[in-house]
């Protein structure tokens, strides 16, 4: 614990978000988004970046995915994969996806040079979803690879005179709840203060990303909370933390009595439909957003949903509860306890999104409440694979 603790103390966040000098200001080729056809985007192998490309595929746009891949096919294969996985493969046409094998990480996004330059000449605009997303892993572990590919990825849209799309994280704000709702122009960090190494590294990306802006780089920040299923098809994520809370509960058969958890929780359709409407606006550039939901679930809350759905949980003191999860390594809570309880102990987030509401006004979308029919779609999604039991059964 010692050593933990003494490694986080001496990260070098200064040093970390000094950016490049190669990283400059430039005027997007394409000044008007609605005139847009190319787009690159990464993390679409992932749980929001799958979202994202269904959103930016149902605007009619050629779609340019980074994928980490062998070859070409391998990386559609993954591609297809994930898109089966949350149910959306029939909503999209895989004719205007185009596979860009590579890795966040590397040069040139690991990306041969001539297929570089050709993808910069291509594309229109940037949307950067991919990360590490690992609450165990200490800052130190993602530190470099955080550094390299926020910079890489502004390198690409300045190669390619393209606005970047920034996927951040309502992390990045210390977990107060003193400081009242924070904006999306209130100050976030200081890092020091954020608990994890992830949401350290979430917010050392945002300052370079934040530096290129003041630099000229047009850009866009987007700050998600947790975000949650889609509330069409019930899709979710199912390492998501609170769905790893409510799995492991199922499993055990119990539920923590007087439990402190509260979090943001946002349907990923409204996150992704709300990043690609916002983009689309020229107004949006060298602005930050809040995905969030209006308020927030707490551990209550979550109880009575998962009874309205037919899981018969007991109530039991935490001590019970944390005996029995402990006490089975494939309970789905398992790996994360420490998480939970430093959760339980810590503070708790609010975040206002009133700016990104007005901007997102007249555009159609909105954030659906996650209400008893949404939540019994997600535990369907969760039954159909495998990941709960049938409550009816
Ligand atoms: N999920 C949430 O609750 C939440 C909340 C706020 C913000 N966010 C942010 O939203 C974004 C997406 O999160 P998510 O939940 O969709 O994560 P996810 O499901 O874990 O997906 C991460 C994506 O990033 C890709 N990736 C990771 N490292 C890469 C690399 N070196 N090169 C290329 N691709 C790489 C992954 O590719 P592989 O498939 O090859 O691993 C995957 O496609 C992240 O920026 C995250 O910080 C998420």
């Amino acid at each position: 614990m010692t050593s933990l603790t003494h490694s986080e103390v001496t990260d070098d966040f200064a040093e970390d978000i000094k950016l490049a000098d190669d990283i400059t200001g430039f005027t997007a080729k394409a000044k008007d988004p609605s005139t847009v056809s190319e787009v690159f985007l990464t993390g679409a192998t992932g749980f929001l970046g799958a979202f994202l490309l269904k959103e930016l595929l149902a605007r009619g746009l050629v779609v340019h995915c980074l994928v980490r891949a062998a070859d070409a096919d391998a990386g559609l294969e993954r591609l297809k994969a994930t898109l089966g996985t949350y149910e959306i493969i029939d909503d999209v046409d895989l004719d205007r996806v185009r596979v860009v094998t590579g890795d966040v990480t590397k040069p040139r996004l690991g990306i041969a040079q001539e297929a570089y330059d050709g993808l910069a000449g291509r594309i229109d605009a940037v949307y950067h979803s991919a990360a590490k997303v690992n609450f165990l892993t200490l800052y130190r572990w993602l530190r470099k690879s955080t550094i390299d590919a926020t910079h890489e990825i502004l390198r690409l849209a300045c190669a390619a005179k393209a606005p970047l799309h920034h996927v951040s994280s309502t992390g990045v704000f210390q977990p107060k709840a003193a400081l009242g709702p924070q904006a999306e122009t209130d100050p976030t960090g200081p890092p020091e203060e954020l608990p994890l190494g992830y949401t350290k590294s979430k917010w050392v990306s945002e300052q370079l990303v934040a530096e290129a802006g003041r630099r000229g780089v047009p850009l866009t920040i987007h700050r998600p909370g947790q975000v949650w299923g889609d509330t069409v098809s019930g899709a979710c994520q199912k390492n998501d933390f609170v769905w790893r809370f409510i799995t492991g509960s199922v499993q055990a058969g119990l539920y923590p009595r007087k439990f402190r958890l509260e979090m943001n929780m946002v349907p990923v359709d409204y996150v992704s439909a709300a990043i690609v409407a916002s983009s689309m606006n020229p107004e949006s550039i060298g602005r930050a957003f809040h995905e969030v939901s209006p308020g927030t679930l707490d551990s209550e809350e979550i109880l009575r949903l998962v009874r309205s759905v037919g899981y018969e949980l007991k109530e039991v003191s935490i001590l019970k509860w944390m005996k029995a999860v402990s006490a089975d390594v494939n309970n789905s809570m398992f790996p994360l306890l420490r998480i939970l309880m430093d959760q339980e102990s810590g503070e708790v987030a609010v975040f206002a999104d009133d700016a990104t509401r007005a901007f997102l006004n007249g555009t159609g979308v909105g954030c659906p409440a996650i209400d008893e029919k949404v939540f019994a779609g997600y535990v369907s999604y969760f039954v159909r694979h495998g990941v709960l039991p049938d409550p009816m059964l």
